[in-house]
């Protein structure tokens, strides 16, 4: 029995030595007073307090920062319900002070700890206090609220950016519009100088025939019949435009080739003053679905930049090529000129809005526009290429547009 009790007490010595002497932990031994009664080879290290200094002494006179009223509070709590309590070190909070080596951009001056307080002697009322270093947890954890704040503080930025380009493109939209509204007047104002120089050459003519008293009622009539025809064609030209540089709200079934004459319809002054060869080479039963007004839009701008272009060349044989050819569910379009060409390092900017090489009459919209249109309106695509004096837009486009949900 006495030789149990040795054996029991070598083994206690020896638990002692190797485990609470060496490990890397904080234990410690107090009362509900919270008087010392052990302290562990750790702490003195951590502390440079020496057990021997410290054994009988008050935790709270040795360490004045502690906050005796909650350790004594969670000692109870352990003692009487005679289980362990634990108790997290929350940031910058420490039980007992132990400066650390402060690593670079550590946010903390002392080790961080977590307290487990287990109940040791119940007669006597003493608990374990055992202390874990959670200073890296602590920092990790302050590294990652960080960052969360960085993320949030940059998404918010990302939104707001994000609302200042919808407004800038909104704004864009809206000086594209108005620049094509001003076209779309040079363009009438264009259609009518013909038909209204024929009015005054009729009603000159009325007029010169008066004097010489040699006007018939037959020459009044058909004088007049064709001046009434040549207004009606004035106000028909009006309605054609407004109608067509109307943006479209509803789909609608188009047929490729009535649309590209009615492009031509718009340019053709342009295109016969300049002496083009416009060849369009388009299967008339292509009926394709989509918003009409904007493709149109989009085909006189694209013409346009080749008139434009052959305006700045001394090119002889000037020619304006279109095909049209159905793959799948989607239809493709080229429009090809031979105007000379776009150099390469521009290429990639031709889509920007305010783009432009054209020294006077060019905002720089044309193509922004063509390309805003295209692919968020009519959930297409649309791409430039150059080669050889020559510049080729491909637009691909679904045949059958289905309206959003
Ligand atoms: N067919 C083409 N041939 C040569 N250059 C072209 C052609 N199409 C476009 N470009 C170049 O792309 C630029 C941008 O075209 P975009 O239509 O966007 O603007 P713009 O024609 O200059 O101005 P706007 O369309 O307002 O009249 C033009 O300035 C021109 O340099
Ligand atoms: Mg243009």
């Amino acid at each position: 029995m006495a030789q149990n009790t040795t054996q029991h007490n070598i083994r206690t010595t020896d638990i002692d030595k190797k485990i609470v002497s060496s490990i890397d932990n904080g234990i410690l031994i107090v009362d509900e007073e919270l008087t010392v009664h052990h302290y562990n080879k750790w702490l003195e290290l951590q502390t440079k307090i020496k057990e021997s200094d410290i054994l009988g002494k008050k935790l709270g006179d040795i360490f004045p920062s502690i906050n005796t009223k909650t350790l004594l509070r969670k000692i109870k709590t352990a003692l009487r319900m005679g289980t362990p309590t634990f108790y997290t070190a929350s940031t910058s909070k420490y039980l007992i002070p132990i400066k650390i080596n402060q690593i670079k951009n550590s946010n903390f001056t002392h080790m961080q700890q977590d307290v487990s307080i287990i109940p040791f002697d119940h007669e006597k009322k003493q608990v374990a206090l055992i202390l874990t270093d959670q200073t890296i947890m602590a920092q990790t954890h302050v590294l990652l609220q960080e960052n969360i704040k960085k993320v949030e503080e940059l998404n918010a930025q990302l939104l707001k950016e994000k609302e200042h380009s919808q407004r800038q493109h909104k704004q864009l939209l809206a000086h594209s519009r108005s620049a094509a509204m001003g076209e779309m007047i040079s363009m009438i104002a264009h259609q009518w100088r013909q038909p209204l120089s024929l009015i005054n050459t009729i009603i000159a003519g009325l007029q010169l025939k008066q004097e010489m008293q040699i006007l018939t009622k037959e020459n009044m009539h058909s004088s007049f019949e064709k001046v009434e025809k040549t207004v009606f064609y004035l106000s028909e030209t009006i309605n054609d435009f407004r109608d067509y540089f109307k943006p479209n709200k509803t789909i609608t079934e188009v047929n490729l080739s009535e649309l590209f004459n009615k492009s031509m319809y718009f340019l053709t002054n342009e295109i016969t003053q300049s002496d083009i060869q416009y060849n369009a080479n388009i299967d008339t039963n292509i009926v394709i679905q989509t918003y009409k007004n904007e493709l149109l839009q989009c085909i006189i701008n694209i013409i346009k930049n080749s008139l434009d272009a052959f305006l700045e060349s001394d090119i002889k044989e000037k020619k304006i090529s279109i095909n049209a050819e159905k793959k799948g569910d989607m239809i493709f379009i080229t429009i090809q000129d031979n105007a000379g060409g776009i150099e390469e390092e521009i290429l990639n900017k031709i889509f920007e809005p305010y783009f432009s090489t054209k020294s006077k009459n060019g905002t720089g919209l044309g193509l922004y526009m063509c390309k805003t249109i295209i692919s968020e309106h009519l959930h297409g695509k649309i791409t430039v290429e150059s080669q050889n004096n020559s510049t080729t837009t491909l637009m691909e486009l679904p045949y059958k547009l289905e309206k959003k949900q």
